[in-house]
């Protein structure tokens, strides 16, 4: 029997042996680095001449994998074996489709570190931030699987005499699925499976950065028995594939996570009836963020300093989730200002496959550009406390950066800038940290430290964000206990981990029999 759903526990390196567990997985995947992986399609596996290049972001001589990639005639080729294996995989007994994701999870938890290890080595997150992917990544097979199964019961109807009536959640039909870079496993895994285990097939087209994670899932799928046709995997370049798969007539629904510029694009695009295109294709778009913390006089400031550091600067900041404003009132702002800024130029940035550096490099060389030009503008718009620039490394390493005194309305504070870098805005009191909290067009994560049950009350009702934490940090959302998503220009509030999050993958049926 199927045991209740758990959160996959994150692992204590401080123990020696998972120490050991971590480098000896760290050191299998470096012997691993420089193979090529094709792109899947049905039975097929195929090899194309040209390849993406996935290079470590930390040491840009280390290629870490070289990726099959797509062109428009196999973009056509995936997505018509996607509708062709739809006619059986939609058959297939909900509880049986359930079964592979529970088998994979299993699988993926037994290779936990090897997973984390190649997130390391592939997007430059440190180990405890890989452990948190990879275990995520466990935890959406576990959930979604359960979400099923729960989905195929009988569904609660009014019953009337003489008639027999049923709801079923029936499968949309192929799903294209087009997932970020900055959690290339966890995010990715989510949204496929949750995709699959509803009875759709998909084309998954991973982002370019992360194209080797995303392989190496595919593997997995395969390694349990998941019928071809079901993943069809499409690496290749966003711009040039991605409005081909969505603008496809047969196209049923485009799964979305990333920037909210290519959301929008999505967004509109699949609106639009392409010739012997039959529904309305439905679209889920998870986007950016410019999520705040608000520290209010009466708090704890020692944890409020803590969450401001670990949310502005775990990863690097490239969560949606990341804080990028401290909105502080005026009573405390000197101290917490000081405080994050004293944390700040202790974080040791370098190379993450060694435990004792906080901060890896950022994704790619965009990245590390846009957020240098973002340090530039803020040098104009606030007080630069600390950072501001490069660090030392063979990599894409940044300095943590904190600009102080800056206005609501600058572009530091208004635009994601998905890097290290923290404003802190002077709020005179609880009210005026509200507003400036929702003075943004996003609305994705927001925290508050407060000791004043009025405010939080407050904050409860007005904080207008998707997900919102008192007392602890705006990252680390857990599925099942988190549900994730955004209000306003930060999406659809899809609530990724949540029991709503299904329906999403599936139509309503009902059918009624005179008895
Ligand atoms: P991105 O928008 O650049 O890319 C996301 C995906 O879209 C990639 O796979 C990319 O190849 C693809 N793409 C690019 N152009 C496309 C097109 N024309 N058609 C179809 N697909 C296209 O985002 P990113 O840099 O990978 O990720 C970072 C962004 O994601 C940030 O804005 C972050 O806030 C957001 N994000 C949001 C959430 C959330 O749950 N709200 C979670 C993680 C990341
Ligand atoms: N779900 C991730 C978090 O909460 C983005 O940090």
């Amino acid at each position: 029997m199927l045991q209740e759903y758990r959160n996959e526990p994150f692992t204590d390196f401080s123990q020696p042996a998972n120490r050991e567990a971590m480098t000896r997985a760290l050191a299998l995947v470096e012997s691993q680095l420089g193979q090529s992986y094709p792109l899947v399609i049905g039975k097929e596996k195929i090899m194309t001449e040209e390849k993406l290049v996935s290079i470590n972001p930390g040491n840009k001589d280390q290629v870490v994998g070289y990726v099959a990639k797509a062109n428009l005639e196999l973009a056509e080729k995936a997505i018509k074996t996607a509708e062709e294996t739809f006619s059986t995989w939609s058959q297939v007994d909900p509880a049986v489709r359930a079964r592979y994701l529970f088998k994979a999870a299993a699988e993926m938890r037994r290779r936990k570190h090897e997973f984390s290890a190649w997130l390391v080595y592939e997007v430059g997150k440190n180990w405890a931030e890989a452990d948190a992917d990879t275990a995520e990544a466990i935890d959406f097979m576990e959930f979604y699987g359960r979400e099923m199964l729960r989905l195929a019961e009988p569904q609660p109807l009014t019953r009337i005499p003489g008639e027999d009536n049923e709801l079923y959640y029936i499968p949309l039909g192929v799903g294209v699925i087009i997932p970020p870079w900055n959690f290339p496993l966890a995010i990715l895994v989510g949204m496929t499976t949750a995709a699959i285990v509803s009875g759709n097939t998909v084309v998954l087209k991973p982002a370019s950065a992360s194209p080797v994670i995303a392989a190496k899932f595919v593997e997995l799928m395969e390694s349990v028995g998941l019928p071809p046709g079901v993943i069809n995997f499409l690496p290749g370049s966003g711009g040039a594939i991605g409005d081909f798969l969505v603008d496809h007539p047969r196209t049923r629904f485009i799964s979305f996570t990333g920037s909210m510029e290519v959301g929008l694009r999505i967004y509109e695009r699949a609106a639009k009836l392409a010739p012997g295109q039959i529904w309305l294709k439905r679209v889920v778009a998870e986007m950016g963020g410019k999520d705040a913390i608000i520290v209010d006089k009466e708090a704890d400031l020692e944890a409020a300093v803590e969450g401001i550091v670990a949310s502005a600067f775990g990863f690097q900041g490239q969560k949606c989730s990341a804080c990028s404003r401290a909105i502080i009132h005026q009573d405390v702002y000197d101290y917490v200002l000081e405080k994050v800024v004293e944390k700040a130029k202790q974080i040791k940035v370098g190379p993450p496959q060694d435990p004792g550096n906080f901060m890896g490099p950022v994704v790619d060389q965009k990245a590390y550009e846009k957020i240098l030009e973002y340090m530039e503008i803020g040098k104009q718009e606030g007080r630069l406390m600390c950072g501001g620039g490069k660090a030392e490394g063979n990599g894409f390493y940044l300095q943590p950066t904190v600009f102080a005194d800056v206005d609501p309305l600058a572009r530091i504070a208004q635009e994601e800038i998905f890097g290290p870098v923290v404003a802190f805005i002077k709020a005179r009191d609880f009210d005026h940290a509200l507003e400036i909290a929702n003075n943004t067009i996003y609305g994705l994560t927001g925290a508050v430290y407060s000791t004043n049950r009025e405010h939080l009350e407050k904050a409860r009702r007005h904080f207008h964000v998707g997900n919102l934490y008192f007392n602890r940090k705006c990252t680390g959302a857990l599925v099942g206990v988190h549900p994730f998503g955004g209000f306003n220009m930060s999406g659809t509030d899809s609530k990724a981990g949540g029991r709503d999050y299904l329906l999403l993958f599936t139509q309503a049926k009902v059918v009624s029999e005179k008895l």
